[in-house]
């Protein structure tokens, strides 16, 4: 699949078939992940695989039933939640690079990203989960304290097309050598 026909024709998909994702398609998932560029190359995320419907039941307590992505969290057959190590990327030997402190957020977003479009070019659907809460969530999957739930996605077969949510047109974003342009 082109690159740029993935990139224009990803959807977040919230319907999905019960059909399973096999092991050898989830690691051609996880290798893409496994590529995301990172601060330095301190690869700080971490992904736990839920397969179990009594864990995804488990981490529904975390999810509320208005977040539109509520119910395909039992209906794709694998959760995926990206974790993320604090104090790694934009450190250096301790303390922060930059005023932006963590850039863990910023990692494992790229991760999230190559996940979802790898996800794509294989034909299965992800809807990035960002509303919920964390530190229940991170209590149900007994993180340790260095590490944080940063996001989660189904993983699965789609069992209908996403919308397509409107985009801002690029006049409206790209100025021309200072902020706002001339
Ligand atoms: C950081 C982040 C958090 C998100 N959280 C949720 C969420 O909690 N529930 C949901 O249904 N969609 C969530 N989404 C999906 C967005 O709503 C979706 O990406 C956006 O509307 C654009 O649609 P598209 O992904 O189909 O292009 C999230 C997306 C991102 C990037």
């Amino acid at each position: 699949m082109d690159l740029i026909d993935a990139i224009k024709g990803r959807r977040s998909i919230r319907k999905y078939r019960p059909d399973p994702v096999s092991e050898e398609v989830l690691q051609k998932v996880m290798d893409a992940l496994r590529w995301t560029p990172s601060w330095a190359n301190t690869q700080c995320w971490e992904v736990i695989v839920v397969k179990d419907p009594r864990g995804k039941t488990e981490l529904l307590e975390a999810v509320s039933e208005t977040n539109p992505a509520f119910s395909s969290i039992m209906e794709a057959p694998l959760l995926l939640i990206l974790c993320g190590k604090k104090g790694i990327a934009g450190y250096y030997k301790g303390q922060p690079r930059t005023v932006k402190g963590d850039w863990l957020m910023f990692d494992s977003g790229l991760a999230m990203q190559n996940l979802c479009l790898a996800a794509y070019a294989l034909g299965l659907g992800t809807v990035i989960i960002g509303a919920f809460d964390h530190k229940k969530a991170e209590k149900i999957l007994g993180l340790p304290q260095d590490v944080e739930v940063v996001a989660m996605t189904p993983l699965g077969y789609p069992a209908s097309k996403g919308a397509t949510p409107r985009r801002k047109e690029i006049s409206e974003f790209v100025y021309y050598e200072k902020y706002r342009g001339k």
